[in-house]
């Protein structure tokens, strides 16, 4: 079975849900605490054993590639000052050299595409697949982890999953699921985005999935779905049968970062947790 090395990021999203703070600054660098959504991402493929990261850009969005980089007057200053402290704090954004590789979606034709557009990257491998607005907390065992933990045990292709409210199947990708172990469903279908009455459970997709290359060809075809976009829930569907499908209900805090609400409540949660702010954060709400 070949390791899950690489990882792919789709960026290239407007975030007009986040205007206008999203007219000059990508949503993926909008912060929670004190790290950029896309840190968080980045933190849980590294834990997770990736070491290839992927990111799917658009126009616009090059701040996200800056922001990879070295800062060389940033820590020449801080170094020549005696920082170490905040240097420590630069650690996870130094990507080694070869290890961030951007590439460029010209037109929002949906999530199926974005991934399609990182083809050759990916070559002919098992990858996954992270979108940073879903912010996955669990710090002692990451999610990413979790399932690269199902992937070696059952092979094939893994998403993650969580259970939403019978009201909120439309806003997902929905798994029709086949016998359970624990935490492992076997997957028999998937739909995107269906209307409570035609959801065929509450297992949806939280922006985690570790894939295999075949996906890629499927995706090529183009084929339109919910919302006349490309969807990766479509072209997944069609391995369904053909190679090993299953949705692991991962153990941990879910916080939906491209809502403003889940956004707000990352920060709070994430805040409370921390032992440099979070007593005063927490005198505060209780204030409030
Ligand atoms: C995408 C996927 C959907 C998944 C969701 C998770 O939808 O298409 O299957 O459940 O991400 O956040 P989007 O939120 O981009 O509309």
């Amino acid at each position: 079975m070949k390791p899950v090395r690489k990882a792919v990021f789709p960026v290239a999203g407007l975030g007009t849900r986040f205007l206008p703070a999203t007219k000059a600054v990508p949503k993926e660098l909008l912060p929670v605490v004190d790290k950029p959504l896309v840190q968080y991402a980045i933190d849980e493929a590294h834990a997770a054993g990736i070491e290839q990261m992927i990111f799917v850009t658009g126009r616009g969005k090059n701040a996200i590639e800056d922001y990879f980089d070295i800062a060389y007057e940033l820590e020449a200053t801080l170094t020549a000052r005696s920082k170490t402290d905040i240097l420590a704090t630069l650690e996870g954004s130094r990507l080694d050299p070869g290890d961030a590789v951007f590439v460029r979606q010209q037109e929002p034709l949906g999530l199926g595409h974005a991934v399609w557009c990182a083809r050759d990257i990916v070559g002919d491998e098992p990858f996954a697949v992270l979108l940073p607005d879903e912010l996955l907390w669990n710090p002692g065992n990451p999610c990413l982890k979790q399932m690269v933990a199902t992937y070696e045990a059952k092979g094939g292709n893994v998403l993650g999953v969580l259970e939403v409210p019978h009201e909120h199947t439309g806003r997902y990708g929905i798994v029709s699921p086949g016998t359970v172990e624990g935490r492992v469903t076997e997957v028999k279908g998937l739909v995107e985005k269906p209307k409570p009455a035609e959801a065929p459970s509450r297992l949806a997709i939280i922006g985690r999935y570790i894939l295999q290359p075949d996906v890629m060809g499927i995706l090529a075809a183009g084929e339109r779905g919910a919302g006349n976009e490309i969807q990766l829930t479509d072209g997944m569907a069609k391995l369904i049968g053909k190679q090993p499908f299953h949705a692991l209900t991962v153990d941990g805090d879910r916080h939906d970062c491209g809502d403003k609400a889940g956004f707000i409540q990352a920060n709070i949660a994430l805040a409370l947790e921390r032992a440099d702010i979070g007593p005063d954060v927490k005198a505060f709400i209780e204030k409030l």
